[in-house]
């Protein structure tokens, strides 16, 4: 590891990286990075209910010869982790998303990257490579107001290689982010989301005496399922939807036949109050019946909520806010410590539950609803 940025002394989990991320980001960064919706009660929520999951572990069965494996949109991966989206990275660290994508690429994990990136994907896919085993590498799509700038950017991923869109759909304006507002968040100078470079301004109209801001503003040109088909016929990547909570949601999006479904509050920056992920994921399990490729993200912090995302059907996770911790605390090293800790850890979630393989993590792994645990049937 000659020459790499160290890991701090006692950085051992994915929560020391974000203690002591605290301590090098500065107040703004700190603001947008950590920060999430109003009270931040989806935030808390996320986390809590994957601790409150109670695991139910067999013993003695055979174990060696174990592994990580599993297929997602018909391809192998070494291992269920992904980076989830998240825009602005060059906040966190210089090197930014090309950081990310040199950590998922050496752990083997997929990247997804934002539309609101500071670095062009065109960097982001040359820095992931193409080694045998590296993970799927999508991008991550906002619908802009111009769906000819959107044709164009969908279009340059395609060219670049990324393998698959992840539209997100949770998030047709922002949360109230009132801890950013709190700190005065602004971007730093030099950094943007360069992919939005020579769009066009939205079109504007006068407000009409009690016409909203919101609903007749910003909002006029918000995606609905009609833009889900339209992105869909503009392009040969599989499509996925980021942001679903509702089953009905789920099954509206089987049958436009995307290719997967991202259960995602997206960190509770959107909706406070919204339901966590691990509650929502059971009853979508069961509405997709294993018929799409299902992941899931938020407040996944230990290699024993890996395993219960996947125990509740999900078929892999995505890391948002702890893989920029890493990077924050040592670049490229420092995301690829955040994977490698959450990798072994589930690694040892396994052996200790008596799952071998992926395939053995089920319903069956976790506590009966009865006595306090949450599943299908709650
Ligand atoms: C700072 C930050 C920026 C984010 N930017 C995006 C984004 O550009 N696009 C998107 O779909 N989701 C975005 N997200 C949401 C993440 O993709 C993901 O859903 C969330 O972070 C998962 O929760 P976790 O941080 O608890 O792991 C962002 C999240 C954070 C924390």
């Amino acid at each position: 590891m000659n020459g790499l940025p160290p890991i701090p002394d006692g950085v051992v989990t994915l929560d020391d990286h974000e203690a002591h991320a605290r301590t090098t980001l500065d107040a703004n960064a700190w603001a947008y990075f950590a920060g999430a919706a109003a009270d931040e009660r989806t935030l808390a929520a996320n986390r809590s209910a994957w601790s409150q999951l109670q695991l139910l572990p067999r013993v003695l069965r055979p174990l060696a010869g174990g592994h990580t494996r599993v297929t997602l949109l018909g391809r192998e991966l070494a291992h269920p982790i992904l980076l989830a989206p998240v825009a602005w990275q060059r906040m966190a660290h210089p090197d930014g998303e090309i950081a990310s994508a040199l950590a998922a690429s050496a752990l083997q994990a997929g990247l997804v990257l934002s539309t609101q990136s500071s670095t062009p994907l065109e960097d982001v896919a040359r820095a992931m490579g193409d080694a045998p085993g590296r993970g799927p590498l999508w991008f991550q799509l906002y619908l802009q107001h111009d769906r000819g700038f959107t044709r164009e950017l969908v279009q340059r991923a395609e060219r670049a290689g990324y393998e698959a869109l992840v539209l997100t759909v949770d998030a047709p304006c922002h949360g109230a982010r009132d801890r950013e507002r709190r700190a005065g968040f602004k971007l730093p100078p030099g950094i943007r989301a360069v992919h939005l470079d020579g769009l066009p301004p939205a079109p504007t109209q006068a407000l009409g005496p009690g016409q909203s801001a919101l609903f007749d503003g910003l909002l006029s040109q918000a995606p609905t399922w009609d833009d889900v088909a339209w992105l869909q016929s503009i392009t040969r990547l599989p499509v996925l939807l980021k942001g679903i909570l509702h089953p009905d949601d789920a099954r509206q999006a089987a049958a436009l036949q995307v290719a997967g479904v991202i259960v995602s509050n997206h960190g509770g920056r959107t909706l406070d109050t919204a339901v966590s992920t691990a509650s929502a994921l059971p009853r979508i399990a069961e509405a997709l019946r294993g018929e799409l490729a299902l992941l899931v993200d938020g407040g996944i912090r230990r290699g024993t909520d890996v395993l219960k995302a996947l125990a509740l059907g999900a078929h892999a996770v995505l890391i948002g806010r702890p893989a920029v911790f890493g990077l924050a605390n040592a670049g490229a090293h420092g995301v690829a410590h955040v994977l490698r800790l959450l990798r072994d850890e589930l690694e040892i979630a396994m052996a200790l539950t008596g799952c071998r393989t992926l395939a053995d993590v089920g319903r069956d792994s976790l506590l009966h609803p009865a006595t306090g645990n949450f599943t299908i049937d709650s």
